[in-house]
This record gives C-alpha cells, structure tokens and sequence, in this order.
C-alpha cells in the first residue's frame, strides 16, 4: 500500500471544525439576502480589528485590492514611485501598478529574505518616492520599526503587506499597529483563510480608513453620490461568516502551526537543509515553512514523487517576470532575492498535520538531499 500523500495545505481540516458552526449562519444570511454589507461584515471588522490591536479594519475583495487601497488611502498618485522587495507575491507590485504607481524593487537580507532596510532607505529620499511597502514574509514582520524610525519625517509613508502574517507581532504590535496601514488577503490558504476571494486593510488611522471604505465603495458615502472615482472592492457578506468562525480559532491554529515548525526544527537540526529563523522581536505565524537545500528542483521533484506536496515561494523574482520587463532590470540586480529563488523549498504546514506526517516529510527530504 502507498502512503496518503501529504499536501502542502489541507484545508479540509479547518472546514471540518467549522462547518456546523457557520451552516446556519451561512443559511441566515441567504435567508435575508443580505449578501453585501450584512451585518456579520460589520462584526467580522471589528474583531478582526480586535484580533490584531488596531483600531480600524476595512473589508474589502481580496487581499491585492487590500494593497492598492491602502496604497491611495495613504496618499500615493499616479507618477509616484512606491518601493517593493523583490521577492514577494506578484501582487504587492501589481497592486502599485494599479495605484498608478511604480515599482522601484529592493533585495532582501539574506538570512530572513525580508526587505533590505538600508536599499529601501537610501531610495525613499528620492523626491518622486511615496511609500515603501514591507512586506511580512512567511508569516513574520518585515523591520518594521526600524523601517518606521528611519522613514518618520521623510514624507514617505510605510505601508505593510500583511497577506501572510494575520496574528505574527513585532515588538508586540500586531499588524497594522506599526506601519501607517496593513493590507491583508484571506485568500483560502492563508492563516486566516475565506471561501473565495476576501480581503482586508487595518490601522489605527481613522482617516485612512475612512478612505479606504469611500475608494472600495465606488467613491461613495452616501447612495449615488460619488466624491471621488473609487472601485467595487467589499468583503462578502458570506465570507464575513466564514471569516469570524475561523477568527475565533486563528490563535489556537497558530499555535498549531508553531508547534509544527519546531518539530521540523528540532527533526531537521544539525542536517544539510537550512533552516528558517525568527527575526529579533518578532512572533511568527509560520504561513510558510521555508527550507532552503542545494539542487532545489531534484528535491522538489524527488518529493512531489513521494507524494509530498512541497511548493516553492517564489520560483520567479519580481524583476525577472514578463510582466515587469518594462522596469529594466536583469539578473544579478538582486543577489539575494536571486540565490533565495534557486534554493527556497516551502514543507508542508497547517494546523492539523500530524507529527507522523512531518516525519515522512522529514525523511523524504533527507533522502532527496542525499541523493
Ligand atoms: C505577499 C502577498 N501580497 C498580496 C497577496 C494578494 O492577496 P490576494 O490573493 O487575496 O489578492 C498575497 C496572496 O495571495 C500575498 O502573499
């Protein structure tokens, strides 16, 4: 017999705790046709506030809009440039992109791949720069504080892509509490996960996100009158439901999660693959588990063949997408985004996995290592 593969996320375990739970309240909401702005989004936005010691959280359709929202909440125009790491998701880029923006990429520190403090720095004193967006990778900060302390009287405004780092700390403040604002996604594999699409900007700036709310809601305050050209980019009533069942365990899958990694610490110590740390004065939330070993692809390839659903966050920079040509760059413009892409290896990861599971991940990694 073959063993069960093992999956780099299993979603079906959370759906399982949840799904009496939100049946009836998934049924109320149909019942009542309150699909936009029902009441479970008002309630979701303060707990998740709550959740992360912030004042503020706006609800809106996905984690990119979350991003390109906070990004003209704060002010950023067309013809600004905003700075991004570039290794990240491609849609902290796109987001600027859609802001009017443009990209101007850092590297990353080698060791924890988080946005290189110094490069972002030196290029927030150029006049047409607006924000620079720290990116929390993996599930910890990126330098937030020491990003906030250089950029304070810059004019240049710090905005966090929390995508993957819903419940991580810095120094104690969850996201959004340090940055002017914080987008985030709940996209279904995130810590905190929807059905679909969902999404969310936080922060102790009233102003913000009263912005925020006005852009997502067509530019609207008050029904068809429209003060500025806004987009349709709100949280589901739905997924609200969704969202606060799965809120109300967030902390315990952390936990979870945590417990995870330092199993895969502890199994994997004194080995060849390089392990993942925790940069100075941060919780993490181990979104991702991120090893990196030589000869990545064999090993990827050696694993997918046992049946271990290993991924890779990101394979392709920023700078070396089609997409982004038009910026100019080549490879070697980011050294250590560049030798991170050839050996990250992301092992599976979720609330739920057992220890069995991780020591068949454990072992099939070893193998193919040694191979
Ligand atoms: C770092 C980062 N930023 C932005 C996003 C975009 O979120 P969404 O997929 O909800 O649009 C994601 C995830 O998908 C991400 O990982």
């Amino acid at each position: 017999m073959t063993a069960e593969p093992i999956p780099l996320v299993d979603l079906g375990l959370q759906h399982r705790q949840i799904a009496d739970e939100i049946g009836p309240e998934l049924e109320a909401v149909m019942a009542a046709t309150a699909f936009v702005n029902g009441p479970p989004v008002a309630a979701f936005e303060q707990e998740f506030a709550r959740f992360s010691g912030v004042d503020h959280c706006v609800g809106v359709a996905n984690g990119t809009d979350a991003v390109e929202l906070a990004l003209r909440a704060v002010g950023v125009v067309p013809g600004d440039d905003v700075v991004v790491p570039a290794n990240t998701f491609i849609a902290t880029a796109e987001a600027v992109v859609r802001a009017g923006a443009r990209p101007v990429l850092v590297d990353c520190d080698p060791v924890h791949q988080l946005i290189d403090v110094d490069a972002a720095v030196a290029l927030a004193e150029q006049h047409r720069v607006r924000a620079v967006i720290a990116v929390d990778l993996f599930g910890q900060s990126a330098p937030l504080d020491d990003l906030a302390g250089a950029l304070d009287g810059t004019g240049c405004v710090l905005v966090e892509d929390a995508a993957q780092s819903q419940g991580a700390t810095h120094h104690g403040r969850g996201i959004g509490a340090t940055a002017a604002v914080a987008a985030t996604s709940f996209y279904p594999g995130k810590n905190l996960g929807a059905y679909g699409d969902a999404g969310a900007v936080v922060t102790n700036d009233g102003d913000v996100a009263d912005r925020v709310r006005l852009l997502g809601d067509h530019g609207s305050r008050v029904r068809y009158v429209h003060e500025v050209v806004g987009v349709n980019s709100r949280l589901d009533t739905l997924q609200a439901v969704v969202l606060r069942a799965k809120l109300r365990r967030l902390a315990a899958w952390n936990d979870e999660r945590r417990a995870a990694a330092t199993h895969y610490h502890q199994a994997l110590a004194g080995t060849t693959v390089a392990l993942p740390t925790t940069a100075p004065g941060n919780e993490h939330v181990w979104h991702l588990f991120v090893v990196r070993v030589p000869d990545r692809d064999s090993v990827l390839d050696l694993l997918h063949a046992h049946g271990i659903g290993a991924g890779i966050h990101y394979p392709v920079p920023i700078h070396l997408q089609p997409a982004f040509a038009h910026l100019g760059h080549g490879p070697g413009d980011f050294p250590h985004v560049e030798a991170a892409a050839g050996e990250i290896l992301s092992l599976p990861l979720f609330p739920g996995i057992t220890a069995d599971q991780q020591d068949r991940v454990v072992d099939g990694l070893l193998r193919a290592v040694s191979d």
